[in-house]
């Protein structure tokens, strides 16, 4: 990836799905520092410590699956996923500002400096995503949703470990 920086063939180098300690031996290793690490982000799954080691590391951070990922395969989802949509903090935040669930979603990323990827094949919802762009939350929102960090994700990475593909789920995250 280097070298097709040095041919001009693309202009930055970005992750994804870089545990710290991966990220931090490519740091530690590359001559062209990676940009981005683009990693599951949501207040499920808060990654508090890969948001400071990023700040420190200059590396910036893109929040997927932001809104909870409703709509994955079934094969990929896990029986009662929790709703982050549907959540009573994320709802009444919602009510207060006058803004939907997956606008206050979107608005915590932004507030913590996270680049964030909602998805959306629908054109009001995609508008109201791109709305979220002025949302702004206060300090008592952003206290709120930080007690509803379980360390849960969505993507558990069973799909990336698939059999045969060389990797495991624990090998992926490092955990
Ligand atoms: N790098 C990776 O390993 C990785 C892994 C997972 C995902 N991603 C990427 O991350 C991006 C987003 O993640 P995701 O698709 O998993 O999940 P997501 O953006 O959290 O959720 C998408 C779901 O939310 C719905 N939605 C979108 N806007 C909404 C709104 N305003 N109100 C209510 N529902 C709304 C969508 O329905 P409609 O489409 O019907 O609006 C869809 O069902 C995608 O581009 C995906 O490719 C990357």
């Amino acid at each position: 990836m280097e070298e097709c920086v040095g041919q001009g063939l693309i202009r930055q180098i970005g992750v994804c799905n870089f545990s710290t300690k991966k990220l931090g031996d490519l740091l530690n290793q590359a001559s062209i520092a990676p940009m981005m690490n683009q990693i599951e982000l949501h207040p499920y799954l808060q990654q508090e410590d890969m948001l400071r080691f990023c700040r420190e590391r200059d590396v910036l951070l893109t929040a997927y699956s932001p809104l909870g990922s409703v709509d994955r395969p079934k094969g990929m989802k896990k029986q009662d996923e929790p709703s982050l949509l549907e959540n009573p903090v994320i709802v009444e935040i919602g009510a207060k500002h006058k803004i939907s669930p997956a606008q206050v979603l979107i608005g915590w990323a932004l507030r913590r400096d996270t680049v964030v990827i909602p998805k959306s094949v629908n054109q009001e919802r995609l508008q109201q995503n791109l709305a979220a762009a002025d949302v702004v939350l206060d300090d008592e929102d952003m206290q709120a949703i930080k007690s509803l960090d379980m360390k849960y994700r969505y993507v558990d990475g069973g799909f990336f470990a698939a059999p045969g593909s060389g990797y495991t789920v624990a090998g992926i995250w490092d955990e």
